[in-house]
């Protein structure tokens, strides 16, 4: 596949493979990150219902990852297809498109990828040939794979100039190589800082209820050697308020163009800190993840089971009867938010002007 060849070189960056294309058993895999910390077990298939499920389990998660699964999610799909006219791919390409968007509502990855895959695909159904258009779409698939690892990289290049030597970074949820195709975002930063030999401590949170942070910053960050402390997601406010936290990090799973950014709940809450004990805080993302609209109401914010708040890890907290409220993601408003770092740059306020500009998008 020529474009793997795009990534050949960048090993070093790449200690964790989250995901990827076995080409040889045409088979799509993943590390199922429940399981992480304690087992590191490779899944893999060839049915996109199955990369569905997957990322609706959250077997895969973070919007960078979810949005790379999705695409190889729609090359399974293509060369599942029987179908022997282009037209009838197409519509079976349709059908697995509905079922992987119907996986989870928040991520914009998810459907930015979704979108171009089929785009490409409808383009090479011009031909009439299902091969060309089976082709079309793995390659379209592979590229947003390559993209999305040389995108992180190229976001921790450029956001780490915000870390100085000596720093501590407070970060929430894990938006490390486990949530993309590889490197990270926000730990892809912090990550960048480390390796350019910066003496940096991390702090990061636990990130209630599925403990993101506890379970899979810690893995990664202990992999990497990078030292750091665990807290409790409420313990945040006062650990800046006592001065042992420099600089705020965090990912993104849907940003629009005013700036407001969706990312896993409690981020509102670690911003109000951070801003009212005058610390930076920043949003790191690729432009995969910035939907190109103003309209706050189009960010739907996923409601996930009341299970996952009544229980930890399995084990019940409180009563069964117990009715309890679980939003996977918040939204932190433009005017918390010090800058977000993008593979192109890194946009200030304000976001109005500066996203359009960095995405080439006409303001107003
Ligand atoms: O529910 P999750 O684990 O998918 O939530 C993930 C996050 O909120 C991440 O911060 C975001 O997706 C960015 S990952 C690079």
């Amino acid at each position: 596949m020529p474009e793997l060849r795009e990534i050949e070189g960048l090993e070093k960056f790449l200690k964790v493979k989250p995901l990827y294309w076995d080409h040889d058993r045409r088979e799509f895999v993943w590390l199922d990150t429940r399981l992480i910390p304690f087992k590191e077990v490779y899944r893999r298939t060839r049915d996109y219902r199955r990369v569905a499920e997957a990322i609706k389990s959250m077997e895969i998660r973070g919007a960078p990852a979810i949005g790379v699964s999705a695409a190889f999610g729609m090359a399974l799909a293509a060369l599942e297809s029987t179908s022997r006219s282009a037209e009838g791919l197409l519509k079976d390409l349709g059908k697995a498109k509905e079922v992987l968007a119907s996986t989870r509502p928040t991520a914009y990855n998810l459907f930015w990828a979704l979108d171009r895959v089929y785009k490409a695909g409808q383009e090479a159904s011009g031909s009439g040939d299902p091969d060309e258009v089976r082709l079309t779409v793995l390659r379209e698939a592979m590229r947003i794979y390559v993209e999305d690892v040389k995108n992180n990289i190229e976001i921790g290049r450029i956001g780490s100039r915000l870390i100085e030597d000596g720093s501590t970074v407070l970060t929430h949820c894990n938006t490390g190589a486990l949530a993309t195709a590889g490197f990270g975002t926000a730990l892809g930063v912090i990550r960048y800082a480390w390796y350019e030999g910066k003496k940096i401590r991390v702090i990061t949170t636990e990130t209630r209820p599925l403990l993101q942070g506890a379970r899979l910053n810690v893995w990664e960050l202990t992999k990497e050697g990078i030292p750091f402390k665990l807290i409790v997601d409420s313990a945040a406010g006062f650990i800046m308020s006592r001065g042992m936290v420099d600089l705020v990090i965090v990912g993104a799973d849907r940003i629009i163009l005013t700036g407001h950014t969706a990312n896993k709940i409690g981020t509102y809450m670690v911003a109000l800190a951070a801003n009212h004990n005058g610390k930076p805080f920043y949003v790191a993302a690729p432009t995969s993840t910035i939907q190109a609209t103003r309209s706050v109401e189009e960010i739907e914010i996923e409601e996930r089971s009341q299970e996952e708040v009544k229980t930890v890890m399995g084990n019940r907290i409180t009563l069964e009867t117990v009715e309890a409220l679980n939003p996977s993601f918040d939204i932190t408003p433009p005017e918390l938010i010090s800058g977000i770092i993008t593979e192109k740059g890194i946009a200030r306020k304000p976001y109005e002007e500066s996203l359009p500009k960095l995405l080439n998008l006409e303001t107003g």
